[in-house]
């Protein structure tokens, strides 16, 4: 899928609560993101960035600790183990992003890079991962999944509405990348 209002319609077409379309509502979310990041300035695209942090902190541990065991058995020990490997790479390059300046030209050139290798990612999800979750599991499974994703998504303002200054979410959100996946993996084993 090449454009989050695709990746929209495909979401519509899903059960609400289905664990793949709340993943297809994310992606989407995050190309929206990455737009802000790169078009807003100052003040605002460190808020822009700041949220896409913490987005894809809930999103990428999700689906490592609850998309993964089950992609595994329908979409193959190979397959979830490269998107695995992709989502490590991907923190590394988040935790070395949070210690530049922004704005700064350095930072812009590896946003966009980043950016690059996010969506591809997602895109691989999308062709093989979650065509195989939906063939291999049962509605109730992909329900189930769906739920604890959820969870985890009360952790971070997922949606478009402002954060309240001094809120809880504020704050974890501009917290270290590393320590918002802590909290996500906490959440998620309790
Ligand atoms: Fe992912
Ligand atoms: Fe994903």
């Amino acid at each position: 899928m090449s454009s989050a209002t695709m990746e929209r319609q495909e979401a519509a077409k899903l059960p609400e609560g289905d664990v793949v379309r709340i993943l297809l509502e994310q992606h989407a979310r995050i190309r929206d993101l990455f737009a802000d990041v790169k078009s807003a300035q100052g003040e605002q695209k460190k808020q822009a960035f700041d949220q896409l942090r913490a987005l894809l902190a809930v999103h990428e541990t999700a689906e490592e600790m609850i998309v993964r065991p089950a992609a595994k058995k329908t979409a193959g020990e190979k397959e979830a183990e490269a998107r695995n490997r992709e989502e490590e790479e991907a923190n590394q390059v988040l935790a070395e992003l949070e210690k530049m300046d922004i704005p700064g030209a350095e930072f812009d050139a590896r946003i966009a890079a980043f950016e690059k290798s996010v969506i591809d990612h997602a895109e691989h999800e999308e062709q093989e991962e979650f065509p195989a979750l939906r063939e291999g599991c049962t509605e109730d499974e992909l329900q189930r999944m769906g739920t604890r994703l959820k969870l985890t998504e009360k952790l971070a303002p997922t949606h478009p509405h402002p954060t309240a200054a001094g809120s809880p979410a504020a704050q974890w959100m501009t917290g270290p990348f590393a320590s918002m996946v802590d909290r996500v993996k906490d959440a998620l084993s309790s």
